[in-house]
Formats: structure tokens, C-alpha cells, sequence
């Protein structure tokens, strides 16, 4: 029995990366409405031009918002995230993803 759930325990481990698995969820919440919050709009739902950003997959925004902070052109506006992710640190970008992933915008 120990042994099974030990298998199972390393394998829960093996199938999620180490940063989803360490993001802060409400550190990413904070993070995002420092800045992020006046172009994505509440809860990443998007603004007008700016995309909406929630609900994707935290490899997809992760590679995003690595790529802006390396300077990689995405899309045409990329020159507005480039200042916007270059101060970013590792850490910020797992937790900004992590809480994107499942952020919702509420009509209240
Ligand atoms: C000045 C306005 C502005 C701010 C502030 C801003 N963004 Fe953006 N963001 C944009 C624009 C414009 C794009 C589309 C860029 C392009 O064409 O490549 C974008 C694209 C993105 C994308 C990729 C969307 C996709 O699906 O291609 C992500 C993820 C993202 N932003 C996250 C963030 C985060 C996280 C922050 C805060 C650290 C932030 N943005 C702050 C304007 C902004």
C-alpha cells in the first residue's frame, strides 16, 4: 500500500513543473493589479486592443511573458509589453501565470 501511494507521489511530482507547483496564487493576483491591471483589465479579461490574458494554459503565458522580457517580437503592440515584462522575475512570471490561468472577471 505505501508503495503504491509512494509511486503515485512521485509521479504527481514528475507530471507538474516545479514553478506550478510552487507559484503564489495571491502573489500574482497583487502583482497583477500593480501594473498589468491598466491594459488587461480586471482579471486579465482584456480592455478595447489589449488581449485578454486569463485562462490560459501557465506554459502559454509563461513562454509569452518570457519572450517579452527577452525582447522577442509576438505580435505587433509587443513594444508595449517589452517594459512591462523586462523588470519581471521568474518567481513574478509563475505567479502571474499561475493566477491567470484561473482568474475570472465577475460582473457584480
Ligand atoms: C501598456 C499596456 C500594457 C501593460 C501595462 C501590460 N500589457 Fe500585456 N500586452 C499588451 C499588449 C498591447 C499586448 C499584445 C502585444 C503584442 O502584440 O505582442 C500584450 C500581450 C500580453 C500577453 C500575451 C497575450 C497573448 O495571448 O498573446 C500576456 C501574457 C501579457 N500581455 C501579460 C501581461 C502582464 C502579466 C502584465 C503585467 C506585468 C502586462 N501584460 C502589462 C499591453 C500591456
Amino acid at each position: 500500500m505505501l508503495k503504491i501511494f509512494s509511486s503515485f507521489f512521485v509521479f504527481m511530482i514528475l507530471a507538474y513543473p516545479q514553478s506550478a507547483l510552487s507559484a503564489d496564487i495571491a502573489a500574482g493576483e497583487a502583482r497583477y493589479k500593480e501594473t498589468c491591471i491598466n491594459c488587461h483589465g480586471p482579471a486579465g479579461k482584456g480592455a478595447g486592443s489589449f488581449p485578454k490574458v486569463s485562462g490560459k494554459e501557465i506554459s502559454y503565458t509563461t513562454d509569452k511573458l518570457e519572450a517579452y522580457r527577452k525582447g522577442i517580437k509576438q505580435g505587433s503592440n509587443s513594444f508595449l509589453m517589452f517594459p512591462m515584462a523586462k523588470p519581471l522575475t521568474d518567481e513574478e512570471i509563475a505567479n502571474l501565470a499561475a493566477y491567470l490561468e484561473g482568474a475570472k472577471y465577475n460582473v457584480e
